[in-house]
C-alpha cells in the first residue's frame, strides 16, 4: 500500500510543479507581447511632406511638430480648423515659433497628444 500512496503523492507534486512552470511561462509571454506594443519602433514617422497634409482643413487632422515629436491638435479649441492666433496653420515643424512667437513655449504641447516623430530627412543633399 505504501509504495502505491508515495507514488501518487510524486505524480500530485509533478503534476503542480508542471502547472506553475506553465503559468510562469505564459505570464512572461504575455509580458513580452505587451512590451513589444508599447515599443517606440512602432511610432508613426512622418516626413515633413506628410505632415503638411495634417492642416487641419476641409475636415482634416491637425498635427504638428516640435522638436522632432508630431503632436495631435484636431479637438485643441485654440487650434479649430488648423488654425491657431489666426496666423499658424497646423502641418508644418514649429520647433523655432513656439519659442520665438508663443508667450507660453512649450508648456502648452502636454495638452496635445503624442502621434509620432519626424522622420529623419537628409536636406544637405
Ligand atoms: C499644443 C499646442 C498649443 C496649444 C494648446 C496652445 C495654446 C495656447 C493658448 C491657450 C493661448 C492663450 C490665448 C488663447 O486662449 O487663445 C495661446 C496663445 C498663443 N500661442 Fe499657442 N498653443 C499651442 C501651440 C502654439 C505654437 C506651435 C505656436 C507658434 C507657432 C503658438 C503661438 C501662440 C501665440 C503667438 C499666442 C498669442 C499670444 C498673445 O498674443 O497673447 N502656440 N496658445
Amino acid at each position: 500500500m505504501k509504495p502505491i500512496n508515495s507514488h501518487s503523492n510524486q505524480k500530485g507534486l509533478l503534476l503542480a510543479l508542471l502547472l506553475v512552470v506553465l503559468m510562469t511561462l505564459s505570464a512572461c509571454a504575455g509580458a513580452a507581447a505587451s512590451s513589444q506594443t508599447n515599443s517606440d519602433v512602432t511610432e508613426q514617422a512622418f516626413t515633413l511632406e506628410a505632415l503638411a497634409q495634417y492642416d487641419g482643413l476641409e475636415g482634416r487632422k491637425a498635427y504638428i511638430a516640435v522638436d522632432g515629436v508630431v503632436y495631435d491638435v484636431t479637438d485643441i479649441p485654440q487650434w479649430q480648423d488648423g488654425l491657431h492666433q489666426g496666423r499658424f496653420q497646423a502641418g508644418k515643424d514649429y520647433s523655432q515659433e513656439i519659442r520665438s512667437e508663443s508667450p507660453h513655449g512649450l508648456s502648452m504641447l502636454s495638452r496635445a497628444k503624442r502621434v509620432g516623430v519626424l522622420a529623419d530627412e537628409d536636406d544637405s543633399r
